[in-house]
């Protein structure tokens, strides 16, 4: 039975002592730290409380690997593809170290919560002094001051650290380095209890815990007054939010209790589950103040054969209902989605359901991959005929839609003028600003960049299967 953890205030506070710890170990010298990350946004969201953690230890963070002290890479397990480039990475930070043999490499995120994984570091990367999971981000100061004192031992063998693995942790007011002044993930829970038989997330996430929605609003409150204008709500099932809670409240209470906030802003959510997203939460989304009109419905399949195999619990019928439901609603909604190609045993048929389900929803963007054997979970075990050669020729074809579409919907708002919120620099010219439609569509814009932070109106001249071009009116 998995058990919720809450941290406490003391636990939190004792923490905060081995910051202090940490710093007297670098002090006498600026020590720099680089935080590397891969993965969705939950490991986005991780690594700004890693970051956080890293300032009140004393150190000024860099993006230069030549320059850092300490190196934290913050892994993802989702696909085979993402743990080898993690894995080659880290290996190649022998050159670092040799250079430079105080450098401490920590690794943490989703990847080291597989045993087998741990197990490979300890005997084959030893470069890495300190290995953690998700759970553990919020004693990240005691881990580290453990690797420094550790090393700090002569003689001793074994250099690495590896955290004890917890579960079901909630852990609050932890200091974070927030990446933008404009744009804030605000994690709303985490974990999954879903367990798509494809899927590694529930294993190395835990099981679901949601954060006291009493947390969440002051966190929300706190990111409008400092003046962040775009706050994207996270959790791998945002739908199933408030399940276990004493409050008695669902997702879309949340998003209504959050958007009485008052202020200039955006609010955006990841991901949503089709088979949890109600009619309650379109309404919800269509009468508010601040909510995007935006949905990420990751449909996976859209062969009801595949789906069942996959356990999503809803079949094709269903999914086209709620996407119906939805834009009556907002007949502005703009939908995404993930699908994966070549699933065990997905036959042509299979996939033409996908393909004909695509061209009929028409996305505005699609996240498509090719089906990982992720070992340990069932799909892992099922027989997988169809070669990868195969799988790849449905993938560009499907790929060759997704873009096609996308072009078109672009291209549908050429002409028009649309409110846009002005994100940040790209360093380019003469498109020197981005901007994000309140779909959440990118749009390239040429302006004074004092205007990052600023909601505008924009009139959209062109546009690419990526993104729009405009100017400002
Ligand atoms: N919780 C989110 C998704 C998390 S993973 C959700 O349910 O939507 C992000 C995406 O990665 C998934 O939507 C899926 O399309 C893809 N994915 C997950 N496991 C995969 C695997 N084993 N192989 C290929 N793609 C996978
Ligand atoms: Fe993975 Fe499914 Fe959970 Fe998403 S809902 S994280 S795909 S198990
Ligand atoms: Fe990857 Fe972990 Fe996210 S496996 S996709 S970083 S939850």
């Amino acid at each position: 039975m998995y058990e919720r953890r809450e941290i406490t205030t003391q636990e939190r506070i004792q923490q905060q002592a081995y910051c202090e710890k940490v710093k007297a170990h670098i002090a006498g010298r600026p020590h720099y730290a680089l935080v590397d990350t891969y993965g969705c946004q939950q490991n986005e969201s991780d690594s700004e409380i890693l970051r956080g953690w890293l300032v009140q230890c004393g150190y000024e963070l860099t993006a230069d690997e030549d320059k850092a002290d300490l190196i934290a890479v913050n892994t993802c397990a989702v696909r085979e593809h993402a743990e080898k480039r993690v894995l080659g990475n880290v290996g190649a930070l022998g050159h670092n170290k040799a250079k430079k043999p105080d450098l401490i490499v920590c690794v943490g995120g989703c990847m080291t919560q597989q045993p087998t994984v741990r197990e490979r570091i300890r005997k084959s990367y030893r470069v890495v002094d300190l290995v953690f999971g998700p759970h553990e981000v919020w004693q990240f100061p005691e881990l580290l001051l453990k690797t420094m004192e550790r090393r700090g031992r002569r003689g001793s063998k074994s250099r690495l650290i590896a955290a004890e693995p917890s579960e079901g942790v909630v852990a609050e007011d932890l200091p974070r380095q927030r990446d933008s002044a404009v744009k804030a993930w605000l994690s709303i829970m985490n974990g999954c209890d879903n367990f798509c038989s494809y899927c590694i997330v529930p294993y190395v996430r835990g099981r679901e815990r949601s954060r006291h929605p009493a947390d969440i609003e002051a966190e929300a409150r706190q990111l409008v007054e400092a003046g962040y204008k775009d706050i994207t709500l996270l959790g791998q099932n945002v739908n199933s939010y408030g399940k276990g809670l004493d409050e008695g409240v669902d997702f879309p209470d949340l998003l209504a209790r959050l958007d009485a906030i008052p202020g200039d802003y955006v609010l955006r959510f990841m991901t949503s589950h089709p088979k949890d997203a109600t009619e309650k939460l379109f309404k919800v989304m269509a009468d508010s103040e601040h909510c995007a009109h935006h949905i990420h419905l990751p449909l996976q399949s859209g062969s009801d054969r595949i789906l069942k195999e996959m356990n999503r619990h809803y079949d094709r019928a269903k999914y086209l209902e709620k996407v119906a439901l939805a834009r009556r609603y907002m007949p502005d909604l703009v939908l995404t989605t993930d699908i994966i190609v070549g699933f065990p045993g997905e036959t042509e048929a299979d996939f033409e359901d996908t393909l004909s389900l695509v061209n009929e929803v028409r996305y505005d963007a699609m996240f498509t991959f090719i089906y990982s054997p992720r070992p340990g979970t069932p799909a892992a075990e099922m027989p997988d005929p169809v070669t990868r050669a195969e799988k790849q020729v449905w993938f560009d074809r499907l790929l060759d839609a997704a873009n096609r579409i996308s072009a078109e919907k672009h291209a549908a708002y050429v002409g028009g003028t649309v409110r846009v919120l002005v994100d940040g620099e790209t360093g380019q010219t003469p498109y020197n600003l981005s901007a994000r439609t309140k779909g959440g569509r990118l749009v390239h814009l040429a302006g004074d960049p004092a205007l990052v932070g600023k909601f505008l109106d924009a009139k959209i001249t062109d546009s690419t299967t990526w993104a729009l071009y405009g100017q400002l009116v």
